[in-house]
């Protein structure tokens, strides 16, 4: 019977190629199966010959047909797990790790150069038995200048506007205010008081290269019995060597704050040039790094501190002013601008 031959001839056919095909031949794998089995396929051709057939014929052929089919739909079925699984297994081989090749660098991030400095110099003053303290940043006129001896109509608050919430709320112009809650916590029957506190600061000025409205100041107290200018001296001296070098000297010239009295600016020897002049000390050999003095007896007495039993020293840093005479940075806006081009700098 012709129906019978062409029917085994494709069986076989099919059959030889299947058995062929491996992981590469997943498209023609689906070919096959379209042209044999599909709806134009060549299985379904010869099944349209079924018509011509007599009736004696067609049941055995239709038989014959219904056979192959059913074989050659198992066939492609087992071949596509084979199929399947030779290319999973060729995924898993071209994605083993080459342990001898070189790691790939994990890029990482690193603290921004204030986080740093602040820090370094938190450490500094741990190292002298000196307490870290925290204050606000949204403050009380009355802490942020009344208890700092500056009270309402003081010309010296010309020196420093800033943001005000109400009337009696603003941004903190400097980090003194935490002085006079320090001292008002503290029990002088257990020792002298000594802290620092770095934070944030706010003044009413146009940013430009070395003005910004936010800034970062580190403020220092130290009361107790007998503390004179001596001790100012020779903390300020010992915090110049460590952050600019151990050659470096330190000098006090008279100076105006309402909260210390006498009150001095702070240079230290110019860390450039070493003191002969250059363009870091604008040829002067000193550069100019805080203020400080004697805690004004009027801010101990508004503590409640007995201002005839205790004296202490104060002092007030910019952090920015340190890390921009530092690392010669010239222009304050970069500490603020987020460019990890700038930050990755101080790695
Ligand atoms: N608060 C001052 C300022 O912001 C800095 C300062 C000067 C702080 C002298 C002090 C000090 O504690 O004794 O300009």
């Amino acid at each position: 019977m012709n129906l019978q031959v062409q029917l085994e001839e494709l069986k076989q056919s099919t059959l030889l190629k299947l058995k062929e095909m491996d992981g590469n031949h997943q498209k023609e794998l689906q070919d096959l199966r379209v042209a044999v089995l599909g709806k134009k396929g060549s299985l379904t051709e010869l099944l349209k010959g079924l018509k011509d057939l007599s009736n004696e014929e067609r049941p055995l052929a239709g038989k014959l047909v219904n056979e192959v089919r059913d074989i050659l739909t198992k066939a492609f079925e087992e071949q596509a797990e084979i199929v399947e699984a030779a290319v999973i297994r060729a995924k898993l081989e071209s994605e083993s790790i080459d342990v001898t090749l070189p790691g790939r660098q994990v890029s990482l991030g690193n603290r921004h150069v204030l986080t740093q400095t602040s820090e370094e110099i938190e450490d500094i003053f741990l190292g002298m038995g000196f307490q870290i303290v925290d204050g606000f940043e949204v403050e009380k006129d009355y802490y942020n200048f009344e208890r700092m001896n500056l009270p309402k109509d003081h010309p010296a608050r010309d020196m420093q506007d800033t943001f005000y919430i109400t009337e009696e709320i603003l941004l903190r112009t400097h980090t003194s205010p935490v002085q006079a809650r320090t001292l008002d916590q503290h029990d002088f029957s257990k020792g002298p008081l000594k802290m620092i506190s770095p934070g944030r600061v706010f003044r009413r000025d146009t940013d430009d290269a070395t003005h910004s409205h936010q800034f970062h100041q580190i403020e220092g107290l130290v009361v107790g019995e007998n503390i004179s200018m001596g001790d100012l001296k020779g903390t300020l001296q010992m915090i110049s060597q460590k952050m600019f070098g151990a050659e470096r000297k330190i000098r006090l010239r008279p100076s105006y704050f309402p909260f210390t009295e006498p009150s001095v600016e702070v240079d230290v020897s110019c860390f450039k040039c070493g003191g002969d002049g250059c363009n870091v000390c604008k040829k002067t050999g000193w550069i100019e790094i805080l203020g400080a003095g004697m805690v004004h007896p009027s801010v101990l007495e508004m503590s409640g501190v007995d201002s005839e039993k205790y004296s202490g020293f104060a002092f007030g840093l910019g952090q920015e002013r340190i890390a921009m005479l530092r690392y010669g940075i010239n222009d304050i806006r970069g500490f603020y601008q987020g460019d990890v081009r700038f930050t990755e700098q101080f790695k």
